[in-house]
Order: structure tokens, then sequence, then C-alpha cells
């Protein structure tokens, strides 16, 4: 072999770049009890992000390189994830139950960010994670809907606390579980905070690796209680591909990085028409506003969701793509980007509350 000490093995495989999120392997898992004996290799590997239906790839690929690197004959890799807490704003204590809060944000309203939450912590929970979504959407809540959960309210045991609904795998609590929908919300101002931090806080989260937040659209009293009251550990922005609403996504973009939440990067939705009659794909609203925001403002672009009437119908109907055509094109579009979003949660350092500033959003009431 080349390549001969066990820290010589470490340090190569931490440099090996994963085909799978185009990220280090060093950047979003942990390498450990690497032993060289003879022609043999062994390691252990955690990745920091679920990706169950990925493992044999990312087994394959490492050991590729690896014999190609040190020319062992025998690799024995024992991979398995491992999703651990990450570092959320100063002053603010963790969420019992929680380790990773995931905010889906966007300048504009419709652009599908909960369509695309949805389906995002569907994915996630598909490839092992255990997942919950928070509808913080008090004014328009969505997810009892599109989770299929109409009429059922949250049992609460001591008057206190609830239980979150379950639907599809998921945890679910949404403001839209607890009012009655016919009625028009009118809600002031600290009440829409208490009502965040109350659905968030007094939900009991059973043992989740990822919140994922439906936040609805704009930069409002819902985004400062976020920013001000709530841990998060990252948020991404949604966008579809015209230019105003990614001058829109701008905005969404810097409020987080104003507030000193980690940015992810972007998901472009409705990125490509698919048509349903033929099949033909599209780029109707144009193309290259998320590469421009990706380049402008130096963060990634975690996925491309097709324009596609099923996802309409399959969310309207409560049950969204990924469960409803899990091997469909669209599913594993959405599984791809759910991979991006777990890897660069898992790429964030574990506490970083050293560097945040003081939480001031200007213009604000
Ligand atoms: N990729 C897609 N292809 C087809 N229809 C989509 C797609 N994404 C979302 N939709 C549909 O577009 C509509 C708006 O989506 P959604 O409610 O997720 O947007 P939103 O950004 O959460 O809206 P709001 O700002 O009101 O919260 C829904 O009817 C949804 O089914
Ligand atoms: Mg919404």
């Amino acid at each position: 072999m080349t390549v001969s000490t066990e820290s010589d093995v470490s340090k190569f495989l931490n440099s090996i770049e994963l085909l799978l999120v185009e990220r280090k392997l060093g950047e979003v898992g942990r390498v450990s009890d690497t032993e060289v004996s003879g022609d043999t290799l062994r390691t252990r590997i955690e990745l920091g992000f679920p990706c169950n239906s990925a493992h044999e790839l990312i087994r394959a690929q490492i050991s590729e390189a690896l014999q190609a690197e040190t020319g062992a004959k025998n690799v024995e890799i024992d991979l398995q994830t491992k999703i651990v807490r990450h570092g959320v704003q100063r002053n603010l204590k963790p969420i019992d139950g929680v380790k990773n809060l995931i905010a889906i944000a966007s300048g504009k309203g419709g652009v599908g960010k909960s369509t695309v939450a949805a389906n995002v912590a569907l994915a996630l929970s598909r490839e092992g994670a255990s997942v919950g979504i928070l509808d913080a959407d008090i004014y328009g809540p969505s997810q009892p809907h599109m989770m299929g959960i109409v009429g059922e309210q949250p049992v609460s045991e001591d008057g206190k606390t609830m239980l979150p609904l379950r639907a599809h795998g998921l945890q679910v609590m949404s403001i839209g579980a607890l009012i009655d929908p016919d009625q028009p919300m009118v809600w002031r101002g600290p009440m829409v905070t208490s009502a965040l931090s109350q659905l968030t806080h007094q939900t009991v989260w059973d043992d989740l690796d990822y919140l994922i937040v439906d936040m609805p659209p704009g930069t409002g009293d819902i985004q400062l209680t976020l920013a001000q009251q709530v841990p998060v550990s990252g948020s991404v922005i949604v966008t579809t591909p015209q230019n105003i609403a990614t001058l829109d996504a701008r905005k969404g973009l810097a409020m987080f990085r104003k507030v000193s939440i980690p940015v992810f990067g972007v998901i472009e939705n409705m990125s490509t028409h698919i048509c349903s009659a033929c099949g033909h794909e599209e780029a109707i609203f144009g193309s290259g506003g998320a590469d421009q925001i990706v380049s402008d403002f130096d963060v990634r672009l975690l996925g491309q969701i097709p324009l596609d009437s099923r996802i309409r119908e399959q969310t309207d109907a409560g049950r969204p793509t990924v469960v409803a055509e899990p091997e469909s094109s669209v599913a594993a579009a959405y599984l791809r980007t759910a991979w991006q979003v777990g890897a660069a949660q898992a790429s964030q350092r574990t506490d970083h509350s050293s560097k945040f500033g003081n939480i001031v959003v200007e213009g604000s009431k």
C-alpha cells in the first residue's frame, strides 16, 4: 500500500468529495476507528445527514477511492447516519425534543414553500430521520390540508402542552388544527408572536432530528418572532425562476443573514414545466434566476423542482408527491433536495454561538 498510516488514511477519507451532495466527507461526516492491517483497511463513518437509500452508493464510492489511493485489497466500511444538534441564535435555548430547526421561507407568497416544506420533510423522513413539520403560517395555515389531517385536533394530556398530530410518519403542528378553519383570522402582532412561540415550545416533540418550519411569505411579525424567540439552526429560501420572485428571495435571504441565521441555500421551484400530455420539459418562466442569487449571495442551489400538475393534485389530496408517487422523477428531485438540505445542516458547526451579533431587525414594529 502507498498510504499506510491510520492518520493518512483518515485524512484522505475526510478529503473525498461525496458525489451525492458535492461536499467533502470531512464536512458532512465523521471518520473514526480507522485500522490498517496488512492488505485490509477498516473504518467507521458517521454521516451527519439522512440518506439511507444512498448508503450503498456512498460506500462504493469511498471503497473505490480508498483502494485506488492506498492499494488496499479489502476495504471494510461501517457506514451509519448520526444526526447531531447544531447551534442556534445566541441566548436561545434549544427546544426539548428537537435537534435542528430549519425554516423554509421566501420573500414572495405562492412560490411553493408549503409544498416544498411538506415534500422535503417527507423525503428526510423516508431517508431515515425523525422529522416534524411546524406550520408557522398563522394567517393561512396549509399543512393540515397538505398532510391530509384536516379536522384532527391535538391532544393535551396536562392542559399545558400538546401532543403533535401524526401524518405519513411525520409529527405535525399547525395553528390550523387549533382554530376553526372557516373563521377569518384577525390577529394582532402580539397575538401572532405568542401563537408561534406557543406552537413551537408547547408541543411535545418526540426526539426529532429535524423540525421543518413552513414560514408564511414576507418579512413581517412572524419572521421577527422566529428570529428572536425560536432557536433556528438554519434556513432555506424557496424561489421561482422569475426575476421578481428572485428579487423577493433576496430580501428573505438578507433578513436571515441580518439575524445571523445560516442560510443553507435556495430551492428553485417550478424550474421547468413538464407537460402532462407529452412529458415535454420547458423553462417557461425563464432560467438563470436562482443561479444569479447563488452567485451574488454565495449560497448553494439546493434543488430544482419542476412545475408539474401532479404536484398540486397530490398535495391538494393530502398525499404529497414523495408519498403519493415515491418512485417518480419528481419525488427524486425532492429527495436530492432533502440530501442537500441535510448535508448543509451537517456542514454547520455544532456550536456557533460565538459568531452571533445582536438580533436587531430594522423597520420592524
Ligand atoms: N412544483 C409545483 N408544480 C405544480 N404546482 C405546484 C408546485 N409547487 C407548488 N404548487 C402549487 O402551487 C400552489 C402554491 O403552493 P404553496 O401553497 O406551497 O405556496 P406557498 O409559497 O406556501 O404559498 P403562501 O405564500 O401562500 O404560503 C399550490 O396549489 C401548490 O399545490
Ligand atoms: Mg404556504
